[in-house]
């Protein structure tokens, strides 16, 4: 089988890929485990800082696939729903953000994929939207439990309820996505935002993710002492020394995540 998911590599930015554009970048299982061994390769790497996460052609991805779907038995269609679950946990558990580049359908398993990523920037053309309903069927890759935490539990039931896709510009309204761009120049947009989050100290950031992430699922006493440790730890890092005498010395501090 041709690899579907692409990784590109420009200093500390990787963008994925997800390359199948005649099936808008449907997401079957060999897709899914195609994806989990990119992500876990970026993460192993050590070389990323920050990735974007976009789909070739005129979608983001259109949706799990449903031509597979389509005669699975329930045990099959767990084992899928769990394999969905794994690829968005690593992904939102990477210790670099993600930002999802959704240039045009990001529907269903793909609208999971970009939730599960840090946040979205959205051509003008997108749309977004959990269909799954009106398949008879839910979110099944975590789209009922993290698009509530993105945007409120009340929108998000209106979306999963009704199926409804929305376009670009109320997605941003209701902050499902951070920014519309222009198509052409949504690639470049995601990228400059990544390598701008690369030239931060990477073990900042990841701290930075992993409390914010983590703090959502706890009372604001126990996240706020979560806060404490990472930042204390911070301070016995070579980059938090750097970063504070380059600032006093006012010059610029590179990073070498240590
Ligand atoms: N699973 C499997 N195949 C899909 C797919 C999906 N989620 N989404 C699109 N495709 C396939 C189509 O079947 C078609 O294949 P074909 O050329 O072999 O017939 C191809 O991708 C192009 O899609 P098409 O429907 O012709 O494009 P369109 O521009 O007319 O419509 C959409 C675009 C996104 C509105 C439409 O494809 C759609 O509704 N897709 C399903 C969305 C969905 O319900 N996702 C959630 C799944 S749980």
């Amino acid at each position: 089988m041709d690899r579907v998911i692409e990784i590109a590599r420009d200093g500390f930015v990787a963008t994925l890929t997800i390359n199948r554009p005649d099936k808008l970048n449907a997401l079957d299982t060999g897709v899914l485990h195609e994806l989990l061994v990119a992500v876990n390769a970026l993460a192993d790497g050590g070389e990323t800082r920050a990735a974007v996460l976009t789909g070739a052609g005129k979608a983001f991805v259109a949706g799990a696939d449903i031509a597979a779907m389509a005669t699975m038995p329930p045990a099959d269609a767990k084992r899928f729903s769990e394999l969905g679950h794994r690829v968005c946990a690593r992904l939102e558990t990477l210790p670099f953000p993600v930002i999802a580049a959704v240039n045009g359908f990001a529907l269903g398993g793909g609208l999971e994929l970009a939730l599960a990523s840090d946040f979205i920037y959205a051509a003008d053309s997108a749309k977004l939207g959990l269909p799954e309903v009106t398949l008879a069927v839910i979110p099944g890759f975590g789209g009922t439990q993290r698009l509530s935490r993105r945007i409120g539990i009340a929108r998000a039931r209106e979306l999963v309820f009704t199926g409804r896709m929305v376009l670009a510009d109320e997605a941003a309204r209701i902050g499902l996505v951070n920014e519309v761009v222009p198509l052409a120049d949504l690639l470049e947009r995601a990228r400059a935002t990544a390598a701008k989050i690369a030239l931060a100290g990477p073990l900042a950031i990841a701290n930075a993710k992993r409390v914010m992430l983590r703090g959502a699922g706890t009372s604001l006493d126990d996240a706020c002492e979560l806060e404490s440790q990472a930042f204390a730890a911070l301070f016995g890092t070579t980059d938090q020394k750097t970063g504070m005498a380059a600032f006093l010395a006012k010059e610029k501090a590179t990073f070498t995540g240590t």
